[in-house]
């Protein structure tokens, strides 16, 4: 896959700022009842990938009081640290998402919320290929998307990020492009923000 470190540089260093100010407002964004579908389908004890885990709550907190077991990996350092605060029963790494390697990870679940927009979109389709090389038939993957074809640099509280999206309709397509059935596709407009959520299976 192709790297593209000027923006994944661009973000981490935004991320390294702003932790503990997207961290305060993280409960404006409403995954909650997305992360409950994705939990009702996983196994008991299940591993779980939360790929972009930023600070681990409320998501990994969440799976890990429900007994599944969890690694986090993302690209910001501060993230991680806190997320290891957090959640100290989570498993955490500082990775780029551009550097996961084929079948590097093992496991029964992936969450990706709010995160696959900061990467190329060019490069989102072979994203998806390694999360379905994450997982067996069967495994599950919650991932959030964009609703609209987007790619530029803007505003989050307080730091300039980059984000790259397709519009759902292709969103959609590359899932199952990807070799994933979906189980649930919403558009969620709560909050100041509009993401597709898709809950799907690796066939
Ligand atoms: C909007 S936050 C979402 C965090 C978390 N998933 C949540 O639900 O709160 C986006 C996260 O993606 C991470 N990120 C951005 N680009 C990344 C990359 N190239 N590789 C790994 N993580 C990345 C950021 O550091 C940040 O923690």
């Amino acid at each position: 896959m192709p790297v593209d470190n000027k923006f994944s540089q661009l973000n981490r260093k935004a991320y390294n700022q702003m932790a503990s100010r997207y961290f305060g407002e993280r409960g404006q964004l409403r995954s909650d009842v997305y992360v409950r579908r994705f939990e009702g389908v996983l196994p008991r004890q299940a591993m779980v990938l939360d790929v972009g885990c930023g600070a681990g709550v409320p998501v990994d907190d969440y799976l890990i009081k429900k007994g599944h077991l969890v690694t986090g990996i993302d690209i910001s350092e501060t993230q991680i640290q806190l997320a290891r605060k957090n959640c100290p029963r989570g498993a955490y790494f500082v990775r780029d998402l551009l550097s996961l390697k084929d079948r590097e990870f093992q496991v029964d679940g992936i969450i990706c919320v709010y995160t696959l927009f900061h990467l190329p979109k060019e490069n989102h389709l072979d994203l998806l290929r390694l999360f379905s090389s994450f997982l067996s038939v069967g495994g599950k993957l919650l991932i959030s998307m964009g609703v609209d074809d987007f790619e530029g640099e803007h505003e989050l509280h307080g730091e300039r990020v980059w984000s790259s999206h397709y519009d759902a309709n292709r969103n959609r397509e590359l899932v199952q492009m990807a070799g994933f059935e979906l189980l649930m596709d919403k558009v969620d407009r709560t909050g100041n923000e509009e993401h597709l959520f898709v809950l799907a299976s690796k066939m």
